[in-house]
């Protein structure tokens, strides 16, 4: 402010200077300043108005009253200001930081069991309805239990059926199916009767292809008692494959050879697809392979420490995997292990 005479037009001047200032403020920190300059201690119109001595003392009074009117008009505009530019700030931050509920969330991805597991479950599931007990046993084997004790001999030709995996201790394997635990089953219950299903992965040294793998699951199952015969295999499995694939699902058994049972047969349940009219799956058999089985052989029952001449049995197995295949229609059994999660997310 120049030193210009004292006069309450040069006060009006600086007033609506100041004024004019202010409405173009839009934020706290320029208004603050905008304060200290015009009305602080040493703010322009705070020392204009003490410039009132220069004037002559008529003067003086009105100036005075003028000087407080400028300076209330002066101090309310700055509350004014300050209140608007406060709300608009607040209006900014809540902007900025809002939450828009509106926005899709992010999905929690949910684990479950693998496809496997839950055939398996189900399959014990019902077994257990039907009165069997879970034996666990063990996945690495001896020569003895995977194959002597159950009536093959050591250079037997049924033992190509099963390449095996050895391991560097001689004689100890990976099991190559789950019928080991029979013996191990009976040798715990004897001479008790017997109705356990064994579940268990199973290892064969072969060539991976869309049919084999070189692990899969099996569920064994073991009846040793006083009468047990062979209809009675045939109307348990009958039931179970009832209860696994649909009431009126038609089986059939086919004499086979294994050697821990005698007589042995495979069982078939018409196809899931084409209900035995012939597809791809059944390859125009109209059948599918489900298990083997047969009545425990009078060896293997002694082997496990059971008189043959007073007790009999049936023993079953079947491939976890294929059933699996055969309930959601998987047409390769590398999907299993492959972990893929496209393969894995759909059960
Ligand atoms: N262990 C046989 C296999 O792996 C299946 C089987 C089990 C057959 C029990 C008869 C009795 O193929």
């Amino acid at each position: 402010m120049p030193d210009s005479p004292q006069s309450i037009e040069t006060l009006d001047q600086l007033a609506a200077q100041a004024l004019a200032e202010l409405t173009g403020i839009s934020d706290s920190q320029t208004l603050e300043h905008w304060h200290t300059t015009y009305l602080g201690r040493k703010g322009k119109v705070t020392l204009a108005v003490r410039r009132v001595g220069e004037l002559p003392k008529e003067e003086r009074p009105a100036f005075g009253q003028h000087a407080n009117r400028v300076k209330q008009q002066l101090e309310a505009a700055y509350e004014e200001r300050a209140r608007l530019i406060k709300a608009q700030e607040m209006e900014r931050s809540l902007a900025e930081g809002a939450v828009d509920v509106t926005l899709p969330g992010h999905p929690v991805l949910r684990g479950r069991l693998h496809p496997s597991i839950q055939t398996l479950r189900r399959i014990l599931q019902i077994w257990a309805d039907m009165g069997f007990q879970v034996y666990r046993s063990r996945d690495v084997e001896t020569d003895e239990y995977n194959f002597q004790l159950l009536n093959f001999p050591p250079h037997h030709p049924a033992r190509d059926m099963q390449d095996t995996f050895y391991t560097t201790q001689p004689d100890v394997l990976l099991r190559t199916h789950t019928s080991p635990g029979q013996i191990h089953a009976m040798r715990a219950y004897c001479p008790q009767p017997i109705r356990v299903v064994l579940p268990g992965m199973c290892y064969r040294y072969e060539q991976i292809t869309a049919r084999s793998e070189i692990q899969f699951h099996q569920v064994e199952g073991l009846a040793v008692g006083y009468h047990i015969r062979f209809t009675d295999l045939k109307g348990t499995l009958t039931d179970f494959a009832q209860r696994m694939f649909g009431a009126g699902r038609k089986t059939r058994f086919r004499a086979s050879y294994f050697p821990f049972t005698e007589p042995s047969a495979e069982m078939d349940v018409e196809c899931i697809l084409c209900h035995g009219k012939g597809c791809r799956l059944c390859k125009y058999t109209g059948w599918l392979e489900i298990l083997g089985c047969g009545m425990v052989h009078p060896v293997v029952l002694q082997n496990g420490g059971y008189d043959p001449t007073i007790y009999s049995g049936y023993a079953f197995g079947m491939g976890v995997e294929r059933i699996a295949m055969l309930c959601y229609g998987i047409e390769d059994i590398r999907y299993f292990w492959g972990n893929d999660l496209r393969f894995l997310e759909q059960f």
